[in-house]
This record gives structure tokens, C-alpha cells and sequence, in this order.
């Protein structure tokens, strides 16, 4: 049998250089191991915990679509899905809820680190995590790789499903959490780590004119264009170094260190390099994010192989229950 591999994605605007290099094509690459199968999906009912306005959930949930297709995540192999397209993760929830000690979401650092103004804290973000759980075993994933922050959530996982298996016997998978740590950050503008949060991004699907600004944009010091410079504390070789073929490494760093060779220049060179080298992939961002019923037809793929799953597993946990099996 093969491992399912699955994972969700958080959808909070148009993928940036960090979010491509750091998740999408280490996860793509996974993704195209043959004794795998991927389940990925954007996690779009997570975000009403936070995010109220409709349009900039359909937006982000379609660009950050569009980005994976564009970098070519095979649909026809994998799984690629819109949470909220399949409903049975909701129902699951509730059950779940039911099993869940109060106690333990408490603890999660989703709701404990908001906890000192609970004011602010809907039932939505409390439960976050029991969402979560649903979303992992509803498919019987194996294996979900996540960020270090979200490892908390897969014990959760566990141990809700543990309770329910204890209750009506072996129902559900007990997935293990995936952290790959080799992952390097990826530096942005300003040199600390490419975030949204930090302004300090680079998008590059942005229209060549915003992408120059951000290049433009990166922070360097004040060395003269005749000096010689240091390639290694300079964000604008860092960021080259991470696209770049070994030769173009070599001849920009040896341009560095010879001198006469100004910012202006290497960051001419890294906006060169990033148009040419995702040129197919920002055309095919443009075409989705200009084309979404195109988009739509895709995920619509996904939806079904996912229901299908979902709808054998919802049967078999409202039998467990007691519950009619329509
Ligand atoms: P942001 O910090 O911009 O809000 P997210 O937290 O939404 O980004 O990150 C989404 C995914 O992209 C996560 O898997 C995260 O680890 C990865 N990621 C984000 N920024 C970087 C970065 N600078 N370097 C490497 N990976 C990153
Ligand atoms: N909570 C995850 C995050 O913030 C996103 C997510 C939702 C997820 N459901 C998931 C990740 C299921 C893995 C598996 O990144």
C-alpha cells in the first residue's frame, strides 16, 4: 500500500518566493515519489477562525491554487482539493468535538497563545484543532508533513482518534506528523526571514514592474561600486545563490570580490534570473488567476476523488454511531 501523504494549506494571499522555495516545491517534489500519494489541500474553513471578508478568501484560496498548478502539481497522481468542497470533514468535526476532553484544547498553543484576551477568541479558533484532526483522518492519511509549530496538532490528532478507536474499534489511521528540518529559511528584502508579516517579500507573481520594485527594494550596504564585496553577507547573492546555476554562482561571486561590480548591477542580474527562470510559471499563474473556471475544473478533480473517500469513511463512523446510513 502506499503512503498517503497529506497536508493543508493555509491560504493567506499569493505565495511569495518564501512560501514557493521553503513549501511548495520541496512538497512537490515529495509529492512525485512513487511509493507515495499526496492528498493537498487549501484549508479554507480554517481561515474563517480569522479572516471575515469573502472576497479575500476566494482570492487567496485561488492563488494560492493557481501557485501550485503553476509549479506543477500533478492532479491527475495526487489529491488537490478545497477543504470546504468536502462537506463530511464538518460532520466529522462535531463527532470529534464529542470525543475531545476540554482540557486538551486549552493547552493547544492555537488557542493558548490567544488566550489572554478571550474576548477576541470565537469557538472556531478553541476548536481549530479537532478541524485539523478531521481533515487528517477523514482520508487515513499516514504521514502529514507540517511546520514544527503544528506538531502539537497532530498529537491532538492521535489522541482524539485513539478515543473514538477505544470506543467503537480500529476506525481511524494514527497519522505521524513529518518535519523536515533541512528546509532552509529563505531571506527576504531586509534580510530576516521572507514573511508577509515582516513587508519584506518577493512575489513572483507580481507584474514584472512590482517584481523590479522588490528586487530594487533589497537591502545592501553602503560598500562603493569600485570596492570589491562580500557575496556572503549580501542578501542580494543570498537570494541568487538559491536560483542560480553553479556557473552563475561562480561568476557573480568572483564579480563581487573583483570590484567595479555595484548592487545595481547583481540586482539586475537576480530580477533577470527570476523572470527567466520562472517564466512557465508565472505564465501559468496568469492563465489561472485569468482563467477560473479552468482553476475551478481542476480542484473540481480533486473534490471527487476526495469525496469519495470521505463519503466511505463517513458511512462507516455514522454506522459506528448508531446513526442512520442514508
Ligand atoms: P508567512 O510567514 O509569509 O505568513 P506562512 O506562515 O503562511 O508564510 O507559510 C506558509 C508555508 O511557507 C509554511 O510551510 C512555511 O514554512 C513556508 N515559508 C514561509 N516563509 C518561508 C521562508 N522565508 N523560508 C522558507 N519557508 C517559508
Ligand atoms: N493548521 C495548518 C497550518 O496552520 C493548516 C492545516 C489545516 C493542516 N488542516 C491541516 C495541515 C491538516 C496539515 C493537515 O499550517
Amino acid at each position: 500500500m502506499k503512503t498517503r501523504v497529506l497536508t493543508g494549506i493555509q491560504a493567506t494571499g499569493i505565495p511569495h518566493l518564501g512560501n514557493i522555495l521553503g513549501a511548495i516545491v520541496p512538497a512537490i517534489n515529495m509529492s512525485e515519489q512513487a511509493d507515495s500519494e499526496a492528498f493537498l489541500f487549501i484549508a479554507d474553513l480554517h481561515t474563517i477562525t480569522a479572516v471575515k471578508d469573502s472576497e479575500t478568501r476566494k482570492h487567496n484560496t485561488y492563488a494560492t491554487a493557481a501557485a501550485w498548478l503553476a509549479f506543477g502539481f500533478d492532479t491527475d497522481k495526487n489529491v488537490f482539493y478545497r477543504q470546504s468542497d468536502i462537506p463530511e470533514v464538518t460532520e466529522l468535526t462535531w463527532y470529534f468535538n464529542c470525543f475531545t476532553p476540554f482540557p486538551m484544547l486549552a493547552n493547544a498553543h492555537s488557542f493558548k497563545d490567544k488566550s489572554n484576551k478571550l474576548a477576541d477568541v470565537n469557538a472556531g479558533l478553541f476548536t481549530y484543532p479537532v478541524l485539523m484532526a478531521c481533515d487528517i483522518v477523514l482520508y487515513d492519511a499516514h504521514l502529514v508533513p507540517v511546520g514544527k509549530d503544528q506538531v502539537q496538532h497532530i498529537e491532538i490528532t492521535r489522541d482524539i482518534a485513539t478515543a473514538f478507536n477505544n470506543t467503537y474499534g480500529e476506525t481511524f489511521i494514527l497519522p505521524d506528523a513529518k518535519v523536515d528540518t533541512a528546509i532552509m529559511t529563505i531571506p527576504g528584502t531586509d534580510g530576516q526571514k521572507m514573511s508577509k508579516s515582516y513587508g519584506n517579500t518577493i512575489t513572483i507573481f507580481a507584474s514584472d514592474k512590482e517584481l523590479k520594485k522588490q528586487v530594487m527594494s533589497i537591502i545592501t550596504d553602503s560598500t562603493a561600486l569600485e570596492e570589491p564585496k562580500n557575496p556572503d553577507t549580501c542578501n542580494v547573492f543570498k537570494l541568487y545563490a538559491l536560483m542560480a546555476t553553479d556557473e552563475q554562482k561562480a561568476t557573480m561571486r568572483a564579480n563581487y570580490e573583483r570590484g567595479g561590480y555595484g548592487y545595481g548591477h547583481a540586482k539586475n542580474e537576480l530580477l533577470q534570473l527570476l523572470m527567466t527562470k520562472f517564466a512557465k510559471e508565472r505564465e501559468l499563474f496568469n492563465f489561472y488567476m485569468t482563467d477560473l473556471d479552468a482553476l475551478d475544473a481542476k480542484l473540481a478533480i480533486g473534490a471527487e476523488k476526495a469525496r469519495a473517500v470521505a463519503h466511505a469513511k463517513l458511512r462507516d463512523v455514522r454506522q459506528k454511531l448508531g446513526l442512520k446510513v442514508g
